[in-house]
């Protein structure tokens, strides 16, 4: 009996140095696909072939898709993808975080497939409360068909970055200060899926999918979170500290990194030379004058 109870009181002992470790410390999470998401849709088209390798797969009667089970609250996240090769025209690979209701937050990236030869367009967006209307398109410097490219989202309370193979393509900061809501409240998971957008993606909806090349499919690999995990009850995230600080113990200043000034300069170079599009100087469109955000963005 006293031996049952010192066991016991050992297990409640490590137990709760469990706890502290996960309550004081940003998680680090390596792919696991079984682990980390589910397929949601698709009936059998996304499947999940090992613990990193994941494919997504759309034909004439159907896209595919997944989400992850953890809902996150900031944080660095990766995930390698390799695009529908050969004649992608109409197609859209989705990739994306997302918090739920009315007034959502979203940060996406999009790859509208094209012709063979002819580029993909990467088209990102920045909700928050529900309103997005941020578009930023790029073109790549790869063929992103050909092998495994990685994309990440680092987004801290100061700023959401994102990066093509480490590269920063687009910053999006938080402006609350001159009344631009940023997500910082909202926990958000991560979605992907493969869909038919043949009425709008490839030149404006002109070029329609040719079904004869289906099924098409896009996959993914080595996904890592270093990001704060908010429990299911939705109140806890594993980055608050008891004594309400957060912080995040992974070696990696992500909570609060920002640009040095060789990420700053690659920024620019992508923006000069693979910005198709940038919302911030369509000022057709926006004749009463820009959201107040671009005099923020570079
Ligand atoms: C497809 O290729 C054309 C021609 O290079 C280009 O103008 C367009 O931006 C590309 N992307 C999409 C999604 O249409
Ligand atoms: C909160 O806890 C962290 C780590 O446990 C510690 O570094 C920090 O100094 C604490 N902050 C306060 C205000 O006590």
């Amino acid at each position: 009996m006293a031996s049952f109870s010192s066991t016991s009181a050992f297990s409640v002992f490590l137990l709760h140095l469990i706890i502290i470790f996960l309550g004081s410390t940003s998680r680090v999470v390596f792919a696991d696909f079984y682990n980390e998401f589910d397929i949601t849709w698709g009936d059998g088209r996304g499947k999940i072939l090992s613990g990193d390798q994941l494919t997504l797969s759309l034909d004439k009667s159907s896209g595919s898709g997944f989400e992850s089970r953890n809902e996150y609250l900031f944080g660095k996240i990766d995930m390698q993808l390799k695009l529908v090769p050969g004649n992608s025209a109409g197609t859209v690979t989705a990739y994306y975080l997302s918090s739920k209701g009315s007034n959502w937050d979203e940060i996406d990236f999009e790859f509208l497939g094209n012709l063979s030869g002819d580029p993909y367009t990467l088209h990102t967006n920045v909700f928050s409360q529900g309103k997005g209307n941020r578009e930023q398109q790029f073109h790549l410097w790869f063929d992103p068909t050909a092998d495994f490219h990685s994309y990440s989202i680092l987004w801290n309370p100061q700023r959401i970055i994102f990066s093509v193979d480490g590269t920063p393509i687009r910053e999006f900061k938080n402006a609350e200060s001159i009344g631009v809501p940023f997500p910082k409240a909202q926990p958000m998971r991560i979605h992907s899926s493969l869909w038919n957008a043949d009425d709008w993606a490839t030149r404006g909806g002109l070029v329609k999918t040719d079904w004869s090349q289906a099924p098409f499919t896009a996959s993914y690999r080595n996904f890592k979170a270093d990001a704060c995990v908010v429990s299911s009850a939705g109140k806890s995230s594993s980055c608050n500290n008891n004594n309400g600080s957060t912080t995040t113990s992974s070696g990696s200043n992500w909570f609060s990194e920002e640009l040095d000034n060789t990420k700053q300069e690659r920024l620019r170079w992508v923006q000069k030379n693979y910005m198709i599009y940038n919302y911030c100087s369509d000022s057709k469109r926006f004749p009463q004058g820009f959201p107040p955000e671009c005099n923020t963005t570079p």
